[in-house]
């Protein structure tokens, strides 16, 4: 998925702190990110350190708008999607979980994510 959703380019700042919000489906459920400041991260995904060396942004964009369409029968929720969901959280229905400038600051922020731990 080359083409960003958005004019504005992503922030890796901004995504660092969308990334840490817990209300909404918080990466750090499922996966050890350098975020030491937060006591608690998930193991049901791989650590992202160094994800931003093992995929291109256009990589990382597409597994968050749409995980699926790289394994049909992963966990990891869609954050860009409206169709084609299941077992959709009530506050999420009708409503993408990440807006689209949210979606591109958080792979500007995985993409400063370049060392292993
Ligand atoms: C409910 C659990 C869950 C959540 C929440 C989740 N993921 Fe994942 N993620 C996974 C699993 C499981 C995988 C392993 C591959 C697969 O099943 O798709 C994965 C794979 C990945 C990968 C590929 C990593 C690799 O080394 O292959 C990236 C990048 C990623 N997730 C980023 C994120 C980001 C960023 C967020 C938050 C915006 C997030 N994930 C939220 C479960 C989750």
């Amino acid at each position: 998925m080359p083409e960003p959703l958005t004019a504005e380019p992503g922030n890796p700042e901004r995504g660092r702190l969308v990334v840490r919000d817990l209300g909404a489906a918080s990466c750090l459920i499922c996966h050890a990110m350098p975020i030491p400041e937060e006591p608690d991260h998930g193991d049901i995904g791989p650590p992202l350190h160094g994800v931003g060396a093992r995929f291109t942004p256009a990589e990382l964009r597409q597994r968050l708008v749409d995980p699926k369409a790289i394994d049909p029968d992963t966990v990891m929720p869609s954050y860009y999607q409206l169709e084609g969901l299941r077992d959709v959280l009530g506050r999420f229905v009708g409503r993408t979980i990440y807006t689209a400038q949210q979606i591109e600051d958080v792979v500007a922020y995985l993409a400063t994510l370049t060392e292993d731990p």
